[in-house]
């Protein structure tokens, strides 16, 4: 049980990218749903949650809801898509921005915090960005704004046959975002609480409900144990 949530973590993650998620953490939760649906519903759908669920389970009332999360129609019942067609996203960016419901299962979560820790400038590149988690992503530096833009650091590693190449040994901040690194990683801290709530979110309710199994099975033994003194009295 203790480890089933660390196994579906897929694809190699890259070294010294690990965060702790807490998703008993209310008002991470709903920051964190505030950045997903302000900075990236504008291409990612999240198709199997519905608002109304959101706004039970991080307590968030309707009208905030209707404010602050949802779109022009949308109607709280709705599933949290998108406006934007396949059609137009596989122009745009030569592929689609996939649905990003179960994302924090697929991917695992030091994936995404490496993800989104290392995108750097990439002229090369069709938005000028590249990323170290996700080599060539088609996805451009959606929180540069926040984070402040980054280039890469080299250093040359010379092969057993003598040639010589040059890797990318880390990142160097370039211009500063409107958050100071700690706030930026904080901010993804929320961003991946949150995604890790979409991909399971009968999570919540499941602990909370789990305590109360816990006690009654202690208090039934107690019962128990009570109970098997008193039918054993006369024979022991
Ligand atoms: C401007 C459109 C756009 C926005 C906004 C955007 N993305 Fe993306 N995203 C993409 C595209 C396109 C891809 C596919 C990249 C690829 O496969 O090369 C992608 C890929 C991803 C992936 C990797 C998916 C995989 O293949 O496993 C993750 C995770 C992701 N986005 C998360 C986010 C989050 C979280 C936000 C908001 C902070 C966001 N994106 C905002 C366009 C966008």
């Amino acid at each position: 049980m203790l480890f089933a949530t660390a196994s579906f973590a897929a694809g190699s993650t890259l070294a010294g990218y690990h965060m702790k998620v807490d998703t008993s953490d209310i008002k991470s939760l709903q920051r964190g749903a505030r950045i997903f649906v302000n900075y990236c519903m504008g291409c990612h759908s999240a198709a199997y949650m519905r608002y109304n669920r959101l706004g039970k389970d991080l307590g968030i009332t309707e009208e905030v809801l209707k404010s602050n999360f949802m779109f022009g129609t949308d109607k709280p019942g709705d599933t949290m898509n998108i406006a934007m067609r396949k059609s137009d996203a596989l122009g745009f960016f030569g592929i689609a921005p996939p649905d990003l419901s179960v994302i924090a299962r697929s991917r695992g979560v030091d994936w995404l915090y490496g993800y989104f820790m290392t995108f750097y400038s990439d002229p090369a590149k069709p938005f000028g960005v590249n990323n170290l988690q996700f080599k060539d992503v088609a996805m451009p530096h959606v929180l540069w704004e926040l984070q402040g833009t980054h280039k890469p650091v080299y250093k040359t590693v010379t092969h057993k046959d003598g040639t010589e190449v040059e890797v990318i040994d880390g990142l160097e901040q370039v211009s500063p975002g409107k958050l100071t690194p700690e706030e930026y990683k904080a901010t993804i801290h929320d961003l991946i609480n949150f995604l890790v709530y979409l991909s399971e979110p009968a999570k919540l309710q499941r602990q909370k409900i789990g305590i109360w199994v816990i006690i009654y099975l202690l208090s039934f033994l107690v019962l128990a144990y009570l109970l098997k003194n008193e039918y054993w009295k006369d024979i022991n």
